[in-house]
């Protein structure tokens, strides 16, 4: 592809990022003084190594801080220390299995992995953050998520959900309740499970389901009484799995006419309650799930099929007349007594990835309104995430903001101190500006939408998923 083809937007995917500490960004308009803490986001640093990476959900993560104090802001970016990073950094190769992007294998070595069948997946956590049982850890889908320092950045260690990670995947998108978090966990081999795990304490397996074709699950729901397992038709064999010949998320299959199954499990027993199937569909991105009765509410940002994976390979994206399929905000209600589905719609009509809500208060509550997240302007529809959208579920009205030329990533909500609604606070997103070739800390009033003011880097950040702000100080 020649170069003026490529989107403008290319820097966000294919540029190494160097480490850096900045004190004291320029600050246009004004960032309020309540505003103390840190925006920690994840995502991948670098993605050239021997070879480009092939899809954004490659890399080897790097955190990138933006300290929030008296209106100022200061900056500083880390990769996380993992093997999967040393090793690259010393033999000048990618050495561990990614998402979409193996390590160059010899026919040789790829009829040795029958003999020893333990992939070396990379444990470069880079989805997510969050702080749980008062640490705070970066996270991955492979089983091993990484404590790391939020002021310095530094890595601490390695969490395992009790045994060693063996063949099992996470997601990076737990839940917590009552002081305790948990997460799901998919277990491949002869017998496959979904499992919930309690990760606070003792590591505890709260719930087990036998599955004959494990799903690529990226997060999972919990209401007030249950956990949710929304179960989409991306599945695979595992002995493909085991075996690794191709990079992880190739091994998956969408099978359409199985339509989608929703496990719903009681959280007190860890039994299935329920399993109802829907239409076939696919989400990375539970969104909120609350009961009314024997009514269960599930949100996600979904879309008719796993096609989204497909168009995030990186040659996908950098082609300049393709479209991204909009993931939009749909709710399915469960009538729990008749174990069936009561009622699938829509919640709005704009296009909706990367959500996040106001969890600390909001998540489980039927009162909840309002999704924040990323999508793209119907006028510039050609392009990457293009803007931020704020969703209420309630009316299906949306505001945005967008202006050309910047492509913002996960807007993170920070309630104002003494708020009454639920959208008094602040949106916090990075934004990549390719006319300046920098990005920037993008600070919105949630209300309206509108900017409060925004500090620029001196370079340019690669787009990363979620993050999370630390209130001051741990
Ligand atoms: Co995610």
């Amino acid at each position: 592809m020649s170069q003026e083809k490529q989107p403008y937007y290319k820097a966000g995917f294919r540029t190494n990022s160097e480490e850096h500490q900045i004190n004291d960004l320029p600050v246009r308009g004004e960032i309020p003084r309540w505003l103390q803490g840190r925006l920690i986001r994840n995502g991948p640093g670098m993605v050239e190594v021997d070879k480009p990476m092939r899809h954004w959900f490659d890399g080897l993560a790097m955190l990138h801080q933006f300290h929030i104090s008296d209106g100022k802001v200061s900056y500083r970016s880390r990769y996380i220390d993992c093997e999967a990073y040393r090793t690259a950094k010393e033999s000048g190769k990618i050495t561990y299995s990614d998402f979409a992007t193996d390590p160059c294998r010899s026919l040789f070595q790829k009829v040795q992995t029958v003999f020893d069948p333990a992939p070396k997946i990379t444990d470069s956590a880079k989805v997510n953050i969050d702080q749980i049982d008062g640490k705070a850890f970066a996270l991955g889908e492979p089983l091993m998520q990484v404590e790391f320092d939020p002021e310095t950045l530094e890595s601490v260690g390695v969490f395992h959900y009790g045994k060693k990670p063996g063949n099992r995947m996470t997601t990076a998108h737990p839940h917590q309740d009552n002081g305790q978090a948990y997460n799901l966990v998919v277990q491949y081999g002869p017998v496959n499970y979904y499992k919930i795990y309690g990760m606070v304490g003792e590591v505890k397996e709260v719930a087990s389901i036998p599955v004959m074709e494990p799903a690529y699950l990226h997060s999972f729901g919990m209401s007030e009484r249950y956990f949710i397992i929304a179960e989409f038709p991306l599945v695979v064999q595992s002995v493909k799995l085991l075996l690794r010949l191709r990079p992880f998320i190739e091994n998956f299959q969408w099978k359409g006419n199985r339509g989608t199954r929703f496990f719903i499990i009681d959280r007190q027993t860890g039994k299935l309650k329920a399993t109802i199937k829907t239409e076939a569909f696919f989400s990375f991105h539970h969104v909120n799930a609350f009961e009314n009765g024997h009514e269960l509410s599930v949100d996600l940002a979904a879309y008719p099929d796993a096609g989204i994976i497909h168009e995030y390979y990186l040659n996908r994206l950098e082609q300049k007349d393709k479209e991204l399929p909009f993931g939009r905000m749909e709710r399915f209600v469960f009538d729990l007594d008749k174990k069936q589905l009561k009622e699938r719609k829509i919640l709005s009509e704009a296009c909706i990835e990367l959500p996040h809500i106001d969890y600390e208060q909001y998540h489980g509550q039927s009162a909840y309104r309002y999704v924040y997240g990323c999508g793209i302007h119907p006028d510039n529809r050609q392009e990457f995430y293009n803007q931020l959208v704020k969703i209420d579920v309630q009316t299906g009205q949306h505001l945005y903001w967008h202006e050309p030329g910047l492509y913002p990533g996960e807007g993170v909500f920070v309630p104002y101190p003494d708020r009454k609604a639920e959208d008094e606070g602040l949106l916090l997103s990075v934004v990549l500006d390719v006319n300046k070739g920098q990005s920037f800390l993008l600070v919105l009033e949630a209300q309206t939408m509108k900017e409060k003011a925004r500090a620029y880097l001196p370079h340019t950040i690669l787009f990363g998923y979620h993050g999370a702000f630390f209130k001051q100080l741990l």
